[in-house]
This record gives C-alpha cells, structure tokens and sequence, in this order.
C-alpha cells in the first residue's frame, strides 16, 4: 500500500502564483488609445530586472546575516563565497538582456516615452536597497541638481530605502571582519619592515629599467618617471597611516587602514590554503562592483542609443548622468586597488611559525 504524502498536491500556475504576475502587463499606451507595440516588451523587461533584483536582494541578506556574526567558520565563507558568484551569474543576465531591449528603436520608444513621464528606472527601490546593503554610502553618491534619490519615491518607498541606509552594509561587514583577524597580528618581527624593503628593492628595479631604457627619449624618460613617482607615493596607503587618513579625508580612499593591510596580506598569502576562501572571497567582490559598473555602462550606452542628449523620463541630465554614477558608484575599488601593492612570491616576507599557527584559528575570532 502507497503511502499518502502529508502535504497537497500543487498546481504549477498556482505554485508559482502565474496568474497574478501574467496579468501585471498594463500597456499605458493602451489605455491612452494609441497601443505601441514595443510597450510589452519595455514592461516585461523591467519586470524581469525587479524579479532577478529580488533574488539578488535575497542572497545579499544572507551574506549580511553570515557576517554580521562575531564568530565566522570556514564553512561560513565557503557559503558567502557561493552566494557571491550566484549574484555574479545573475549580473551577467542582467547586463546581457539589454540586447533584447535594445530590439526596440528609439521611434519605437517615442511612441510612448512621453506616457511614462515622470516614472524611471531612477524610482527602482530594490535598485537602491542593493546599492545601499552593498555599501553605497550617501556621501558617496553623485546627485544631481543637489538632490538626493529619495526626493523622486513616495513616502513608503522613502521608508525601505532608508531602513536598509541605516543597515551595516557588505562593506562595513566586511570591513570588520578584515580588521579583526589575527593575521595582522605578526608577533615579533615587524611584517610591514620586510614588506617595506621588498617594496624599496622593487621600485629601484623600476627606476632602473626606465632609466636604462634605450628605446625611450629623455622626455619619455621624464614623463615616465613622474608616473613612477605617483606609484611609490600611493604604497603610503598601506605603509602609514598618516598618509592614509589623508587620502581618506580628501575621499580618496574608505577602508580603514587595519582592513586594508589586512586585505593585502590576503592577497599577497593567498597560496596558504586557509586563505583560499578569503581570497576568493575579496575576488567575488571585486567581481560584484565591475558587473555593476559594467551594467552601469551598458545601460548608458543603451539609454544614449536610444534617447541621445534628451533628459531622462525620471527628469535627469540622462546620460551624463549616468556617465557620473558609473564613474563614481564603486564600492570595493580600493579592494581591486590593491593589486598595485603586490610584490613577487620570491620577495614575500617568509610566515613567521607563530603566524601560520594563527591561520588554524583564523576563522574563530572571538571578541572585536
Ligand atoms: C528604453 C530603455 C531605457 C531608457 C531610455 C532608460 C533611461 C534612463 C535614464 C535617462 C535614467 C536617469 C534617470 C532619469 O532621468 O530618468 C535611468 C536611470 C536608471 N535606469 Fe534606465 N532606462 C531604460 C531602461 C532601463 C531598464 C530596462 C532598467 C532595468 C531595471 C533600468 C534601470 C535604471 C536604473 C536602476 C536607473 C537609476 C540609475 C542610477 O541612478 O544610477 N533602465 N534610465
């Protein structure tokens, strides 16, 4: 005799609730007596980004619980590890799908731009709640015309964005949980002396090969010289934190100056196997930030295509601004900047014992 399940059975239309989200396409332009074809997929289109924001929005409130905690597993970045190429897969749909917008032309827009007047992908409040849980800060933002985004959502839009304003974001997490691991902890030998001299030896090498470089004018020379100098200037980042604080007060750099070195060990002792999960971690972040800032450029390549120098329905400059946040909406850029201070595997300072030890516990942090 079979057993009975203790549960219904589901109907597919039902399960995943097709009858409200296939009748949610309402053409304005029908409405308004003039139906434009290209208003389905124009609807559709948003209504697929909103869909695959949820999800997004979903693994990001996941990686926030798993960071929020004081104690962190290994299993526990393996999993943030996992949810971060989901959304990355996720953000190249997002990026490629506008080729299926961009089947629409502009005439085919104009047909009905004007109904949608003053609605904009701008009012998009899981837009905003991913950029804020992220760690879009408000100082960081570009406005234009000196207001900020909330001026153009109701006031229940205006409420759930600044609930998740108000959240620890993916960076402050991450930002303490690089600051508190034992790794910078380097017992009694001084890392960052090493670091420093294997930096200086580096950098002299340099000097060398543009100075000695046959193929280059004494002009060349020069220009490249003023370059080089910019470079051993910017190692001051990670080397003093007086230089640091500098460039954090004049917006040039956020991670704190203990994250920071924190980061770059990671990334510098990235071969140790207990640092494989962190690595990939930083990685996945820097992955998340270049596909939104891809997207950011895809969508104003589209929006130029499609509207050229004609401010947006939302009532911005269009294009130039978004040329602007695309600029400027980086959250993990000083993560990917980091790259600058790497130094070859021959150079790396060895890992004193104690340190290695350390790395067993790297996960257990206890206290802040
Ligand atoms: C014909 C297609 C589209 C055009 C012409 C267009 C145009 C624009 C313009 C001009 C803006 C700046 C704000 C404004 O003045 O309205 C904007 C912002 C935005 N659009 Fe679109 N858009 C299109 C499609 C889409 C799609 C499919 C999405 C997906 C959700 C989207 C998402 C956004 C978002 C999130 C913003 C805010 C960006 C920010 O503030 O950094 N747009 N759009």
């Amino acid at each position: 005799m079979s057993k009975e399940k203790p549960y219904p059975p589901q109907y597919y239309q039902d399960y995943l609730g097709l009858e409200k989200i296939l009748n949610s396409q309402h053409l304005i332009s029908d409405k308004y007596g003039n139906p434009a074809h290209d208003e389905m997929l124009f609807i559709i289109i948003h209504q697929v980004y909103e869909l695959w924001f949820k999800q997004i929005l979903f693994e990001l409130d996941s990686l926030l619980g798993i960071f929020c905690k004081d104690e962190i597993q290994e299993s526990d970045i393996g999993r943030a590890v996992s949810r971060l190429e989901r959304i990355i897969e996720i953000q190249k749909i997002l990026i490629d799908q506008i080729h299926v917008l961009e089947t629409m032309t502009p005439m085919d827009f104009l047909d009905f731009r004007d109904f949608l007047i003053p609605a904009s992908g701008f009012q998009s409040v899981q837009f905003r709640m991913i950029e804020n849980k992220l760690g879009l800060s408000m100082e960081n933002r570009y406005s234009y015309g000196g207001t900020d985004y909330h001026a153009s959502l109701n006031e229940l839009d205006q409420e759930k964005v600044k609930a998740s304003e108000s959240l620890d974001s993916l960076f402050d997490l991450m930002e303490k949980w690089l600051e508190r691991t034992p790794f910078l902890n380097w017992g009694k030998t001084s890392f960052w002396d090493e670091y420093e001299q294997a930096v200086v030896e580096m950098l002299r090498d340099d000097r060398h090969l543009i100075q000695t470089n046959a193929k280059l004018s004494n002009t060349q020379k020069e220009k490249h010289l003023i370059e080089y100098e910019k470079t051993e200037a910017s190692f001051g980042v990670v080397l003093s934190s007086k230089q640091h604080n500098k460039l954090v007060k004049e917006g040039k750099w956020r991670l704190s100056h203990k994250a920071t070195q924190a980061a770059l060990l990671i990334l510098l002792y990235r071969d140790q196997p207990i640092l494989y999960n962190p690595y990939q971690l930083l990685t996945k972040l820097i992955d998340v930030d270049e596909l939104f800032t891809a997207w950011r450029y895809r969508h104003v390549l589209m929006v130029s295509r499609m509207i050229g120098r004609k401010i947006g329905t939302g009532g911005s400059t269009g294009s130039d601004y978004l040329n602007k946040t695309a600029e400027k909406h980086r959250i993990f850029s000083d993560i990917s900047e980091l790259t600058t201070f790497l130094i070859p595997r021959s150079a790396l300072p060895q890992l004193p014992q104690e340190v290695e030890n350390n790395l067993g516990f790297f996960y257990h942090v206890k206290g802040k």
